[in-house]
């Protein structure tokens, strides 16, 4: 979490996986396709091989998910049911004959497994897509797109990807773990975009962040250069969300906007070159100390800062709900000694 302070420009260097020649680069999912846990190829891969969606371990079993394919760590940017269990080993994907996208898991004693829609659709699908824009799209007979992931996003949206009025980012709750955290970002039908923490009604005062856009636009849209922006319907421009956005036309990089797991808003590029490294840098991110992120150190402690680091501590009287995990917040001490609490208070 320290990392965004050291330096608003951080490098990191990634080896893109090169696709193994077994893998299938079909940019057509046809009807009847399965992917499976146990059998390679484990994803849909999009036609440059920089995205894939599938089965992405998770402990001892997997996520279904979709994500920028990179080492040494893929970057996860879409998850289908992310506050469920992971699924278990022997589980199947299927763009069904009937033309849905459904999930099978096994257990020893259900034969015939459990089933889950990943897309809810009314009509059926006739192929489907994983483009390399991020995006998961399913199609009709008459090629019209009638389910995008990028309709649905979780903690993240992607160059050409829009979050509509109503609509929400919610974090994750750790770097490892995709359920839903303790923060979102809504997109408000006021035209004004917000951060709160997840357990609050959402009034101006629970904001730890706003634009301030009020009708000025009607959604949230990263272009295809890093421009992040509040648009009006019609409007091609745009107001900018973040100030002095210099970032030049580059068809090999990719945006990524995401509300990471302790509360900012980051807006990174991921450029790759022809030998398929990533370099990844964080381009903005708000807000821009971890102490405004509202409630990141839980109840009853307080949030400094300390060598560019956040350091939650917990009030007088109280202790830390889980040692281990200080941003979780504190609670009353209750080994301290009550009856000399009172005796002191009757004297
Ligand atoms: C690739 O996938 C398509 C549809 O998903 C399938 O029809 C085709 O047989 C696969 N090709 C290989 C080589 O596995
Ligand atoms: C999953 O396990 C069940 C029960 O052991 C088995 O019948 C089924 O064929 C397996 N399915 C897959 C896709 O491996
Ligand atoms: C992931 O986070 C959720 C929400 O905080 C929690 O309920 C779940 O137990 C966590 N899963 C793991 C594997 O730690
Ligand atoms: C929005 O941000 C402005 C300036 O940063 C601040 O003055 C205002 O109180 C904020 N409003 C809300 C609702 O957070
Ligand atoms: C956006 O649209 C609203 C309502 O249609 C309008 O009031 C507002 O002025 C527009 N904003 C911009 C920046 O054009
Ligand atoms: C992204 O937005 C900026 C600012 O509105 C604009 O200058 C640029 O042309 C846009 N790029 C694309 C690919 O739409
Ligand atoms: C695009 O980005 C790559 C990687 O950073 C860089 O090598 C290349 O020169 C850039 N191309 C343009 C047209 O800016
Ligand atoms: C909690 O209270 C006990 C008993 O007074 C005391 O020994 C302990 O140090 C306190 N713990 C903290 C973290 O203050």
């Amino acid at each position: 979490m320290a990392f965004a302070y050291a330096s608003l420009f951080l490098l990191v260097i990634c080896i893109y996986k090169p696709a193994s020649s077994q893998q299938n680069h079909s940019t057509s999912i046809r009807l009847g396709s399965s992917i499976s846990t146990n059998v390679q190829p484990t994803s849909w891969r999009s036609p440059s091989g920089t995205f894939a969606s599938g089965f992405y371990p998770q402990g001892s079993g997997f996520i279904v998910g979709i994500w920028l394919v990179c080492k040494p760590a893929d970057i996860i940017t879409w998850t289908a049911y992310r506050d469920d269990p992971p699924v278990p080993s022997n589980a199947t994907l299927e763009l069904t004959v009937n033309g849905k996208l459904l999930l099978r898991t096994y257990s020893a004693n259900n034969e015939a497994g459990e089933e889950k829609l990943i897309a809810r659709i009314e009509k059926s699908a006739s192929n489907a897509r994983m483009l390399d824009s991020g995006n998961l799209v399913l199609y009709n007979e008459y090629s019209d797109a009638i389910w995008e992931s990028f309709k649905f996003p979780t903690d993240t949206i992607l160059g050409g990807q829009n979050l509509y009025a109503g609509g929400e980012l919610l974090s994750s709750a750790s770097t490892t773990n995709f359920s839903t955290g303790r923060f979102h970002l809504k997109m408000q039908s006021d035209g004004n975009l917000v951060l709160y923490p997840i357990d609050t009604i959402d009034t101006s005062v629970d904001a730890y962040w706003n634009t301030t856009t009020f009708a000025s636009g009607t959604h949230l849209y990263l272009n295809y250069t890093g421009q992040l922006l509040i648009l009006n319907n019609t409007l091609a421009s745009g107001t900018p969300v973040f100030s002095s956005d210099s970032e030049s036309e580059n068809s090999s990089t990719i945006y990524r906007a995401t509300l990471e797991y302790d509360g900012i808003f980051r807006l990174y590029s991921h450029n790759f070159d022809s030998n398929g490294a990533y370099t990844t840098s964080l381009m903005h991110y708000a807000p821009k100390s971890q102490c405004e992120v509202k409630s990141f150190c839980g109840l009853n402690s307080c949030c400094t800062m300390n060598d560019n680091q956040p350091y939650c501590s917990c009030l007088p009287g109280t202790v830390f709900v889980n040692p281990n995990q200080r941003y979780n917040g504190c609670k009353r001490n209750y080994t301290e000694e009550l009856c000399k609490v009172a005796e002191e208070t009757s004297s």
